[in-house]
């Protein structure tokens, strides 16, 4: 399926009749089979379903751009009938995309940690009821695609991370620009909060987070310094936690590394190269033979870990290098620069799959006394 974008930025100053003519053409290429999505400040969006008389969505129109959409369709060359696991579903944007290209003859199975972004995307979703979107790890895939009785897979996406509600929206502590509490849980119910940690967790063991988790050369100081803060008063908002960075770093490298302390800490409150490894492991296990992998990942981690499938028997790299964003899409989503993307076919039977998995779990870090803080 073709996709176009249209940006009402593009079109300024805007005018009735210029809104007018692009609803025409939008028109025109929705006839013709194309996707088409309209981007634009919430108010220039209102102005333009007003004047062609179209009506808006009632979430609010940009939770998550989907990144590379073109490119992850054209990997995953998902084709009508074929049977996709979307395995990081967010807000839907890649599996609605996905959905239209499968059609009503194929099915998408679409999972995402956090019940709140289970609840958009399914609502998104409604339209296409070959789409299933259930509140799952992907680590669990087995289990999932076993009780839904699903026996073949012919693409698997991952798009790595948080989406932009998590930023913008979730309220968790996701982001280090507003007052929120340091949960950073992708599923509130599982696991304990980033505040358990930082007031409990030893000085070494805080350290080797910021190191390992955030690659943060300032790790020692500031676990230090965390250690010492939170006998006075716990850290308990990402207000407390900035306080503490920006007395203890050079103003130069703050956002810098208030970016890599609160990476650390959301990998290690969602285990969330534990369950890379592992969702990687099962979804090429699972995989019928010719079908495809494609995954998105934003930091080096992540990426350690999709490049680690290039070595492996069975397994064919369709990227030698990471593909990355257009400089046109880095523009219009910012969010999207640090995206690689990554692709593979699998050639064969993947007949060692716990020999997989622990090939990837050996490119995941842990800090030393990490099992008895669970
Ligand atoms: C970058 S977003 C996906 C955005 C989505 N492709 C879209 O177009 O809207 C990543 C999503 O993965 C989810 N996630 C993270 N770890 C997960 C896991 N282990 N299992 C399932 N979902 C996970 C997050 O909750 C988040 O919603």
């Amino acid at each position: 399926m073709t996709l176009r974008e249209v940006n009402l930025e593009d079109f300024r100053p805007l005018s009735r009749w210029k809104l007018l003519a692009l609803g025409r053409q939008i028109q025109d290429w929705l006839r013709r089979g194309f996707q088409v999505t309209v981007l634009g400040r919430p108010q220039d969006l209102a102005y333009f379903s007003l004047v062609n008389g179209v009506p808006l969505d009632d979430e609010p129109a940009e939770i998550h751009r989907p990144v590379m959409l073109q490119e992850v369709l054209d990997f995953l060359q998902a084709r009508p009938g074929a049977v996709i696991v979307d395995a990081t579903a967010g807000a839907g944007g890649h599996t609605e995309a996905l959905a239209r290209t499968v059609g009503p003859e194929g099915r998408i199975i679409a999972l995402d940690r956090d019940p709140e972004m289970v609840r958009l995307a399914q609502k998104r979703l409604r339209p296409y009821p070959w789409v299933q979107v259930l509140h799952a790890d992907f680590a669990r895939l087995p289990e999932v695609l076993q009780d839904l009785g699903v026996q073949e897979i012919h693409g698997v996406l991952f798009d790595l991370g948080l989406s932009s509600y998590h930023l913008d929206q979730a309220g968790r502590g996701f982001t280090f620009r507003r007052p929120e509490p340091l949960d950073l849980r992708f599923d509130p119910s599982e696991g304990r909060p980033a505040s358990w940690y930082l007031n409990r967790a030893p000085q070494p063991f805080l350290e080797a987070v910021f190191r390992l988790y955030g690659e943060e050369p300032l790790a020692r100081r500031l676990a230090r310094a965390i250690v010492e803060a939170r006998e006075r008063h716990p850290l308990e908002t990402t207000d407390d936690l900035n306080a503490l960075i920006d007395r203890w770093v050079p103003v130069h490298r703050r956002a810098r590394t208030r970016a890599r302390v609160y990476q650390a800490l959301r990998i290690l409150v969602n285990r969330e190269l534990d369950r890379v490894a592992e969702g990687l492991a099962h979804a090429l296990n699972l995989l019928s033979r010719n079908g495809r992998l494609v995954v998105l990942s934003y930091h080096s981690l992540e990426d350690r870990l999709a490049k680690a499938l290039k070595h492996l028997e069975g397994v064919e790299p369709l990227t030698k290098k990471p593909v990355r964003p257009q400089e046109t899409e880095i523009r219009r989503n910012p969010r999207a620069r640090s995206a690689k993307l990554r692709a593979y076919r699998k050639t064969g039977a993947i007949d060692r799959g716990e020999v997989v998995l622990a090939y990837l779990r050996s490119f995941v870090p842990h800090p030393a006394g990490d099992l008895d803080l669970l």
